[in-house]
């Protein structure tokens, strides 16, 4: 044989074959992390179980706008740390209705740009963008925040083939993850997925329960304080500044969202009797999530930065 075949034979392609096998792993350690269908993580999400609520979400929540994060203390977190002198580009991640980022576009310098995965919540957030007179600097649009980081990725492997369009894409200096859950990972996964589009002195703007230090409390969906802390801090960020709601700020906002919530749950009962499990299921859910709210964790919105 000779050398450049000897060469081939016994180094290139034995290499070849570890990439693919080393890309066949990680592919489907991805697949693995992401493996909610979009309407488990939606329902994940909105503090439910199972996934048949999720046709009947636009419904259940059609007396509520601001569906989670307080645009209020957005607004105020995002003109203390937010870059200045600049038109800010913000991208609103699980932006639901588009309360935050209608928000923020009136109150600051902004573009913004919401994703969410229900395109009735997206079509109410124009009209709410519309009402409010910043349809002009607010635009919505239905997708899978997943797909959409994972076209965003540069490096480690990640959608090689949208490399050059993600290097070249632009860097968003305010992004906006309003009580969407761990969606996108961990915070460690979240922050390193989403550094490759922050501006490099843009803000991470995160509205998120966490286990408080010393506290028995367990859940699988939340973390606590200390790990959050560790996991900022291995993804190379900092937490620069946070604003923790309080009791009645807290009560205020559950009475809000469950009430009506609650309410329409029932309607549906009526509506649909053999259904009658799903909602009782949903309701049972919301009353254990007001409990935890109010009760077991801390609730707060993050500014992260590099
Ligand atoms: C609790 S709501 C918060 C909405 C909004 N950020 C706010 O604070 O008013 C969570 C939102 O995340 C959205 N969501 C969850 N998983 C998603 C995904 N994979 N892609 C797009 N949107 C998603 C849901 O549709 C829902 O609107």
């Amino acid at each position: 044989m000779r050398r450049e075949a000897l060469l081939a034979h016994k180094i290139i392609l034995p290499a070849m074959k570890y990439a693919a096998m080393v890309g066949t792993i990680w592919r489907k350690t991805v697949k693995k992390k992401d493996s909610k269908s979009l309407e488990e993580s939606v329902v994940a999400a909105m503090d439910g179980t199972d996934p048949e609520i999720y046709p009947y979400l636009p419904y259940i929540l059609q007396d509520v706008w601001e569906m989670g994060a307080s645009p209020e203390v957005m607004v105020r977190l995002a003109r203390r740390h937010a870059p200045q002198h600049r038109e800010l580009a913000v991208i609103d991640l699980g932006c639901g209705k588009g309360a935050v980022s209608v928000a923020l576009a009136r109150m600051l310098p902004c573009r913004c740009l919401g994703i969410d995965a229900i395109d009735a919540f997206i079509e109410e957030a124009r009209q709410k963008a519309l009402a409010f007179g910043v349809a002009d600097r607010c635009s919505f649009t239905t997708g899978d925040i997943r797909e959409w980081v994972e076209r965003r990725q540069v490096g480690k492997g990640l959608s090689r083939s949208k490399v050059p369009a993600a290097t070249t894409a632009p860097k968003f200096d305010l992004i906006v993850l309003g009580a969407i859950g761990p969606v996108l990972g961990d915070y460690f996964e979240t922050l390193t997925r989403l550094s490759s589009c922050l501006a490099h002195d843009g803000i991470i703007l995160i509205d998120d329960g966490y286990i408080p230090d010393g506290s028995t409390f367990t859940h699988p969906l939340i973390q606590r304080k200390n790990e959050i802390d560790r996991q900022i801090v291995r993804a190379g960020m900092k937490l620069v500044d946070k604003e923790v709601i309080g009791t009645d700020d807290m009560q205020a906002s559950n009475k809000a969202i469950h009430q009506p919530l609650i309410r329409r749950c029932r309607e549906l009962m009526e509506k649909h009797p053999e259904q009658h499990h799903l909602f009782e299921g949903y309701i049972r859910k919301q009353e254990e999530e007001i409990d935890i709210l109010e009760n077991r964790i801390v609730c707060s919105t993050m500014v992260v930065k590099r």
